[in-house]
């Protein structure tokens, strides 16, 4: 029986190369060696590469590197598969820095390579925080647990380490305890894998460092019982869930070691308290996708956390208070504010926007924890309560480039107000001209107490409309993940030439406004005491509003939306 060496690397499409080439480099240690074709790869020591990222619509395994000694081993195993009846894959992509490689598909359909040679890089690592000391081992779901066996021990001579009956199978192809591991599920995916630490000591400092870039640490850290590593899990940037683990059980004793067989209890996994894994963990996410409260975790493809040095205070006397790793807020603080009928401006006192345009082929969803105050404050000139809930919002805005709609969800001290505005498009990047008269306006008797915290969320679906051109489009308002609102509409703009992927901007603000309905010149206003000229009117009240984050993502990327 020819022998696999060792996991030598492991390949993930990521819809974001940069962005985990990023989180690999600064949190996890990885250095780039090469780069092809948009590929990256990534190296720990001085193999040229652990990691591989290609670029891919959705996140997943590209392939699983499985190194054998030399050529003679690599056309042995060759041969070994083909008398199994694997079938040999074409070689479909290109990668640098090591020998020969033949491809195949495990039962699952993921695709594995068996290579030899991989080259060493001499130059010097630059110094880092922490950096692994090798690639350790991936962990798959399957959705037959006894079929990947066959294949993973009967066909490439993996040897069981430990099981969970039925459920888990851990392998390994060398001294290490494991270097793959089997969990039964209902899915096929990758569901983490690790890399390995040199001990305890960098194992802190990874903590420090995670903490210090705000990338939580989602399970552990604690000691597994299967392999008696320590472990924590980290989301990195496309939502893969990575280990980092270390003092992996070695097997040497091949002749007479004898695996167990675990309890299926969340003792075996986490040993030093017994605690469970999150449920989003178990089904191979790096992040609970209905879990709104969490704030600032700058997971996942599409997200865009806004820098703090993007949220601009329109209003002079306004104080904006910066977030912090520990209070990731950002908070805005207005003591008394002018309002002006003609001037937009004036209702916008402080605002966050994206000058990204996002393409709409699959819809948008927009999302931020917002808290907004009022607090009445002296001099009132004109009476007004400083608690009505109108005086001031949080909002976020969506505008369709295309047919400028503009979606708007407000959000007051005590109610929500979903609009659906018209814009005149002028251009079809979304130049937009005269406000037209509102449609729909709907209000939301949400009971909303000031300063309580809200997920509020606009997921905007162009339907099949996935070129700019007339079609049905659709938007829902949510509150706490809670749909309350929802408007189809059907866009009637003609596309201004060749064909171009439509296009949608967002804005969050933080919005000064009164509800414009019944002032006697037909212009509108509610509020006692409001000045009837109602040109430029000052309130005494102060204004608070807070934001966690702003999350953008794209829909179908996202497995909360599906
Ligand atoms: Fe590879
Ligand atoms: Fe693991």
């Amino acid at each position: 029986m020819y022998k696999i060496k060792r996991i030598s690397h492991v390949g993930l499409t990521v819809p974001d190369v940069e962005a985990n080439v990023d989180f690999y480099e600064n949190i996890v240690g990885l250095e780039i060696s090469a780069r092809v074709d948009g590929a990256a790869f990534l190296r720990c020591n001085e193999d040229h590469h652990c990691l591989a990222l290609y670029p891919g619509e959705t996140r997943g395994l590209h392939h699983l590197g499985l190194e054998v000694h030399d050529q003679e081993a690599l056309q042995v195993a060759h041969k070994e598969l083909l008398k199994s009846g694997v079938t040999p894959e074409t070689h479909e992509y290109v990668e640098p820095g090591h020998g020969e490689a033949r491809f195949y598909r495990d039962p699952d359909g993921h695709l594995i390579e068996l290579s030899y040679g991989m080259e060493t890089v001499s130059a010097p690592l630059k110094p880092r925080e922490i950096r692994p000391l090798q690639y350790g081992h991936i962990t798959i779901m399957t959705i037959d647990l006894a079929r990947a066996l066959e294949f993973y021990v009967g066909v490439l001579g993996f040897r069981i380490s430990d099981t969970v009956d039925g459920a888990v199978a851990w392998l390994r192809c060398n001294q290490e305890h494991h270097g793959v591991a089997f969990l039964s599920s209902n899915l096929n995916k990758v569901n983490h894998y690790a890399y390995d630490l040199t001990g305890w000591e960098d194992m802190k400092r990874l903590c420090d460092h995670l903490w210090r870039n705000n990338v939580p640490i989602i399970y552990g850290p604690s000691r597994h019982g299967p392999g008696n590593n320590l472990f924590i899990y980290i989301p990195d940037p496309a939502g893969n869930i990575v280990e980092m683990t270390t003092e992996l059980a070695q097997i040497w004793d091949e002749e007479s070691y004898q695996y167990l067989n675990w309890d299926n209890s969340p003792g075996t996994v986490d040993i030093w308290r017994g605690l469970s894994q999150p449920d989003y963990m178990l089904a191979g996410d790096g992040r609970d996708p209905n879990d709104w409260s969490a704030g600032s975790a700058v997971i996942g493809q599409g997200w865009y956390v806004p820098e703090f040095e993007e949220f601009v205070a329109m209003d002079p006397d306004a104080k904006v208070i910066a977030p912090t790793a520990m209070s990731p807020e950002l908070c805005i603080e207005i003591p008394q504010f002018t309002l002006g009928f003609d001037n937009p401006l004036d209702h916008v006192k402080a605002m966050v926007s994206s000058e990204r345009r996002y393409p709409t082929g699959r819809g948008l969803s927009v999302a931020a924890d917002i808290a907004v105050e009022v607090n009445g404050t002296d001099p009132n000139p004109f009476g007004a309560d400083p608690d009505d809930p109108r005086l001031a919002s949080g909002s976020i805005g969506l505008i369709d480039d295309s047919t400028g709609v503009v979606i708007n969800f407000e959000i007051s001290n005590g109610r929500v107000l979903a609009l659906r505005e018209v814009f005149r498009v002028t251009t079809p990047a979304g130049d937009t001209g005269a406000i037209l008269p509102m449609a729909d306006p709907t209000h939301l008797d949400l009971e909303i107490d000031p300063g309580s915290w809200h997920r509020y969320e606009i997921r905007y679906s162009p339907g099949d409309d996935n070129w700019l051109r007339p079609g049905p489009d659709s938007v829902q308002w949510l509150v706490d993940n809670q749909i309350v609102h929802e408007v189809n509409w059907v866009a009637t703009v003609d596309p201004p030439g060749s064909p171009i992927i439509k296009p949608a901007r967002f804005r969050v603000n933080l919005s000064i406004f009164t509800l414009l309905d019944d002032l006697p010149d037909g212009r509108g206003g509610t509020l006692d005491g409001l000045d009837p000229d109602y040109e430029n009117t000052t309130f005494g009240q102060g204004v608070t509003a807070r934001w966690r984050n702003v999350e953008v993502l794209e829909f179908g990327q996202q497995r909360h939306l599906e």
